[in-house]
């Protein structure tokens, strides 16, 4: 939610801002800006929505510098024109902010009386002119930055530049992600290492209330008090190629399609192929001991929670609350002392669930997160983390994450099960042979997508699309919709199968094509039994189910997509890639922005 680059360079920034902001831009792209400090003086350039209208401003009005910052906007307040645009300047200095100052009307009052004004319903040029305030009483900019972080409240990043200062640039971080670049004779500030991955792999993060002091010549980190700090300089393993879209059109679909390598990544750092056993390391508590797990999570980190309460109930004998983290985070639940609270995101940042997270841990929770990217605020502050291996997920609309957050949590709920005597060895190896198969069987499933394709043509002029799955199975119906409705603005429901009946079925027509998600499984029949029912209502089904299931309904469908027989526990993970491909090609058919949906941002820092 909100990008943040800033460079300190030895040549013209304004390339390295741009792409910078290119790389950032998942994070939003209601408007752009970047900021520069050139000869004494700070000059700007903003532009209302995409990147690609700001690089149109500076092609048209060039800029030169060698500081600047920029910053790409999820706008949270003030609509998304160019004068709530960042960066913000004042007489002083430039400032781009991702996040929120929640105290900043009370602060906007107090400048007021000073008699400062301000041109935008935002809180960053609050923010802004709170720092340069604090220059006119004559503070230096250290000092400055470092009286203002004290009157903030609220989770936020920064990054400011100053007049007349050509070697300067202060990053601070609460709540927010902020890393810092060290390169030769030259320092980056970047909201993530993505950012920065191409400008240099020599990465410092900010821990929590540190704020940062870049000259060219290095960086002085310091802690909330004042002092100063070191922070270790880590080697990013990111790539060039691992950022790009490679021969792809978009990268959700480069990222769909990557989807058997990193299943396969993911599963090799929980499984050892010599004991063909899940191989966790020893958590500080006893699972026969625990009562409850509590997995939270947003989005479709929250579906992949749904579907891992199916398998820690079953294989585990475990009860499991799974809680959406908007929602858990001001339920005020006991929790049981000692007991396991999970949380799923693929960022690491989402506001909620680290909210969630901190509430748990005050509740005396073990906590565990099972997150994609190194070095978030939740991996952080857990007890224990399991890293996903998604590599870079750039598309806004979750896929490969999502399924590699399916493989940790399979390994997890075996882990739990042996644990708990709840499943025997054998019954292990057969679920780990299940697991294993599940990249190449990935593999045959993106043979599909030409045929997903046409059954894509079919569907690009509806108004409402129903999925129905039993089981877990009905997360991954959520999921397809979920898809659906984020990429291609189609509206679409994901319902629980046997619910259906209870109001849904009212809006069936033959304008209402439905999805049916039925693996073979224990629920199969019943599944069966709601396709009818809505065929019986003149619906059209397209019919997601392995040969077996096909040769018994397949016939009596408009489309049917027919994936391989697995063991029904992998069945969810394997579903979810062809409701993806489904909702990549109606939106690629409706002309949508497949990566950058509407109103969208990957990572949502703000609640
Ligand atoms: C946003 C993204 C979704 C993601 C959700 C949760 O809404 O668009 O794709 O599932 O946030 O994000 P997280 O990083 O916590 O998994």
């Amino acid at each position: 939610m909100c990008g943040i680059v800033g460079v300190l360079g030895k040549d013209n920034v304004v390339p390295s801002l741009l792409g910078g902001l290119k790389r950032l831009e998942y994070r939003g792209y209601d408007s752009a800006g970047i900021a520069v400090q050139s000869e004494g003086e700070l000059d700007r350039r903003r532009a209302e929505g995409k990147l690609k209208n700001l690089e149109a401003v500076v092609r048209q009005n060039p800029l030169e510098a060698l500081a600047g910052i920029g910053h790409t906007r999820w706008a949270t307040h003030g609509v998304p024109n160019e004068t709530n645009a960042h960066p913000h300047m004042t007489t002083k200095l430039a400032l781009v902010h991702n996040g929120i100052i929640e105290n900043y009307q009370e602060l906007a009052a107090e400048l007021v009386d000073r008699n400062y004004t301000f041109e935008s319903e935002t809180d960053t040029e609050v923010a802004a002119w709170l720092i340069t305030s604090f220059l006119d009483d004559g503070l230096s900019p250290e000092k400055a930055v470092e009286a203002a972080l004290g009157k903030f409240h609220g989770a936020f990043s920064l990054a400011v530049i100053f007049k007349g200062h050509d070697n300067l640039m202060i990053g601070a971080r609460r709540g927010a992600p902020l890393a810092v670049g060290w390169g030769d004779g030259e320092m980056f500030l970047g909201s993530d290492a993505m950012a920065l991955a191409p400008l240099t792999q020599r990465i410092s993060y900010l821990e929590e209330d540190d704020w940062a002091v870049l000259t060219r010549e290095g960086a002085v980190f310091h802690d909330q008090s004042g002092a100063v700090v070191s922070r270790d300089i880590k080697l990013t393993q990111l790539t060039g190629a691992m950022i790009g879209k490679g021969n792809h059109r978009h990268f959700m679909m480069k990222e769909i399609v990557e989807q058997p390598a990193v299943i396969g990544d993911t599963l090799n750092s929980f499984f050892n192929p010599k004991t063909r056993s899940i191989s966790l390391p020893d958590l500080p508590f006893d699972w026969n001991e625990l009562t409850k797990v509590t997995i939270v999570a947003c989005g479709t980190s929250y579906y992949a929670g749904m579907v891992a309460k199916y398998w820690f109930e079953k294989l585990a004998h475990l009860p499991v609350e799974v809680d959406i983290a908007s929602e858990f985070r001001y339920r005020n639940m006991p929790l049981p002392k000692g007991g396991l609270a999970l949380f799923i995101s693929q960022s690491g940042e989402t506001a909620d669930t680290l909210a969630a997270l901190r509430y748990a841990r005050e509740q005396g929770q073990f906590i565990a997160s099972i997150v994609n990217v190194e070095e978030s605020s939740m991996g952080r502050e857990s007890d224990m983390v399991f890293h996903t291996q998604a590599g870079p997920e750039i598309g806004v609309a979750s896929t490969k994450a999502f399924t590699c957050q399916l493989v940790t949590l399979a390994c997890i709920a075996i882990h739990a099960g042996k644990k708990r005597q709840t499943l025997d060895h054998q019954e292990e190896a057969v679920l780990c042979q299940a697991l294993t198969e599940v990249p190449s069987r990935t593999a045959d499933i993106l043979e599909h997508d030409e045929k997903i394709q046409k059954l894509a043509a079919d569907l690009f002029e509806c108004r409402d699309i129903l999925y129905i799955g039993r089981g877990p199975g009905y997360p991954i119906a959520l999921e397809g919709a979920l898809k659906l409705k984020e990429l291609s603005y189609i509206h679409a429901e994901g319902y629980a199968a046997g619910e259906l009946k209870h109001g849904p079925i009212a809006l069936l027509d033959d304008a209402v094509p439905v999805i049916v998600v039925a693996p073979s499984d224990e629920f199969f029949e019943k599944t069966a039994s709601n396709m009818q029912e809505v065929m019986a209502r003149n619906a059209k089904v397209i019919f997601l189910s392995d040969s077996e299931g096909v040769e018994k309904l397949g016939g009596k469908a408009m489309g049917t997509i027919t994936l391989p027989k697995v063991n029904p526990f992998v069945a969810p993970i394997l579903y979810a890639i062809p409701v993806q491909i489904l909702a990549y090609h109606v939106a690629v058919l409706k002309g949508t922005d497949v990566d950058q949906p509407r109103n969208l941002a990957k990572s949502v820092t703000v609640e």
